[in-house]
């Protein structure tokens, strides 16, 4: 057994709480110790350790996880990368910019804006997420229709892998077609391969100034057309639906009044680009021909940066609105255009079987992706309520792997969504997983438990 290397660590109740848990409430944090590394050699020294300790790593970045993929439920050693936060290049040519994994996503935009540069992934708890964290789940957000997900941004890694090498992957390179990109392997993978301690993320030039439409639709069945005759007329950045829920629940817990006379099932927050109001007219002329069409009910167009902030904040303020309700995420993906038809048989699904439970409906419809938010009741226990989820979940998986979709689009898997993994995986890519997880981790040392089994 090798001695616990020279590096800080907490070990009090408070902060084993605090770096022992994302986002969700489900599991009891119970680390044995957080430990604060300053470097990639700190890292590779902690992975050693571990390997000769009989001891399990759980990496942590910003926490902002909504899957389970950081909590520390069984006496592991949580490495918080929020020490490794330091800025290593900025190249304007690229352009590109190289920093420590702890570096939160919110200082990356920041960077590149005071560069006149833009770093485009972007969601809510941008500000707070850490760089390594963004990439280990693939974050995805509220500009996926047009920039993609974190993994189309990478362009290098510096990886501490479960054996304790270091692997520097693509080294920043924009061509690189010397055999399969380990990097890619890395994204995503929530930290079962490797530890990120460093990363090099491609930049791209600013949008010009956007507006933003607020939308009412008249039926589930509008969303579809709407988005095509959006997509046709405009140069959209993104089409963010909500249903009539999210808005109660924005509104009691903002206490702001929805800015739309008329309150529909579902709404829309659609951004584009209008440099000097010369796409205005056009956004005009598509909403009318939407109205007349029947789809579009009601809107608003942005008329200031501040009031397009504004609008915003219908769509963004969802999460933290329903938290106090101990959401059950589910998080799931289908095909663009079979969007309405599966939500509609969720719908069904859940009146049939679940009718006491409140669901609200939220997400990037423009990538196919849907949040369904169950809201615990309050008379409810949480125990209680997590079992009678987990018993909806099978039906609400059968009903994915029936519209050939995805259980998990951009949260990840975790420890929530990791027995349900065989619904839109089938058990030759698993094996394949399981192969990727014994050669980079043989012992199995990090982030036990999650996303396989
Ligand atoms: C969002 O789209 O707002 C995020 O994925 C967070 C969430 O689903 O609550
Ligand atoms: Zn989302």
């Amino acid at each position: 057994m090798s001695a616990f290397p020279d590096i800080e660590t907490l070990t009090d109740a408070q902060s084993l709480l605090h770096y022992g848990r994302d986002w969700t409430r489900f599991w009891t944090p119970a680390p044995e110790r957080v430990v604060f590394p300053r470097s990639t050699d700190d890292v590779v020294a902690l992975v050693r350790w571990a390997g000769s300790s009989d001891r399990r790593l759980v990496p942590s970045g910003g926490r902002t996880g909504l899957s389970g993929g950081a909590v520390a439920p069984g006496g592991e050693v949580v490495v918080s990368l929020e020490k490794m936060r330091r800025q290593i290049e900025l190249d304007a040519v690229e352009p590109s910019l190289t920093v420590e994994a702890g570096m939160p996503v919110g200082e990356v935009q920041r960077t590149a804006r005071e560069a006149g540069l833009f770093y485009p992934v972007d969601w809510a708890a941008a500000g707070s997420s850490q760089v390594g964290g963004s990439i280990a789940t693939n974050a995805g957000g509220i500009r996926v229709l047009r920039y993609g997900m974190t993994r189309q941004w990478v362009r290098g890694l510096v990886v501490v892998d479960g054996r304790g090498q270091v692997l520097r992957l693509n080294r920043g390179l924009v061509k690189n077609n010397s055999g399969p990109d380990l990097g890619q392997l890395m994204i995503g993978s929530e930290g079962v391969l490797g530890i990120i301690t460093e990363a090099t993320l491609a930049l791209t030039r600013p949008p010009p100034t956007q507006s933003v439409l607020l939308l009412a639709f008249a039926d589930l069945a509008a969303l579809m057309p709407a988005l095509a005759a959006l997509q046709k007329a405009l140069s959209l950045s993104a089409f963010e639906f909500f249903d009539r829920r999210s808005v109660a629940r924005v509104e009691a817990h903002t206490g702001s009044s929805f800015p739309l006379a008329e309150r529909a099932d579902f709404h829309a927050v659609v951004e584009f680009d209008d440099p000097d109001g010369a796409c205005t007219d056009a956004a005009l002329q598509a909403f009318e021909a939407l109205v007349e069409a029947g789809h579009v009910t009601d809107g608003i167009l942005s008329q200031s940066e501040a009031q397009a902030a504004e609008l915003w904040r219908w769509r963004e303020a969802i999460t933290e609105s329903i938290a106090p309700a101990t959401p059950y995420k589910n998080d799931l993906s289908v095909r663009v255009s079979r969007v309405p038809g599966f939500l509609g048989a969720l719908e069904a699904l859940i009146a049939r079987h679940y009718p006491e439970f409140e669901v609200v409906w939220f997400g990037h419809i423009g990538d196919g992706n849907l949040h369904m938010n169950i809201l615990c009741p309050e008379a409810m226990d949480v125990a209680d309520f997590r079992a009678a989820c987990d018993g909806l979940s099978p039906r609400v998986f059968a009903l994915v792997r029936e519209y050939q979709g995805s259980i998990s689009a951009e949260h990840g898997v975790g420890l929530l969504k990791r027995d349900y993994l065989h619904y839109s995986r089938d058990a030759a890519e698993i094996d394949a997983l399981r192969g990727l997880k014994a050669l980079f981790d043989p012992e199995g040392l990090l982030n036990p438990g999650k996303l396989l089994a």
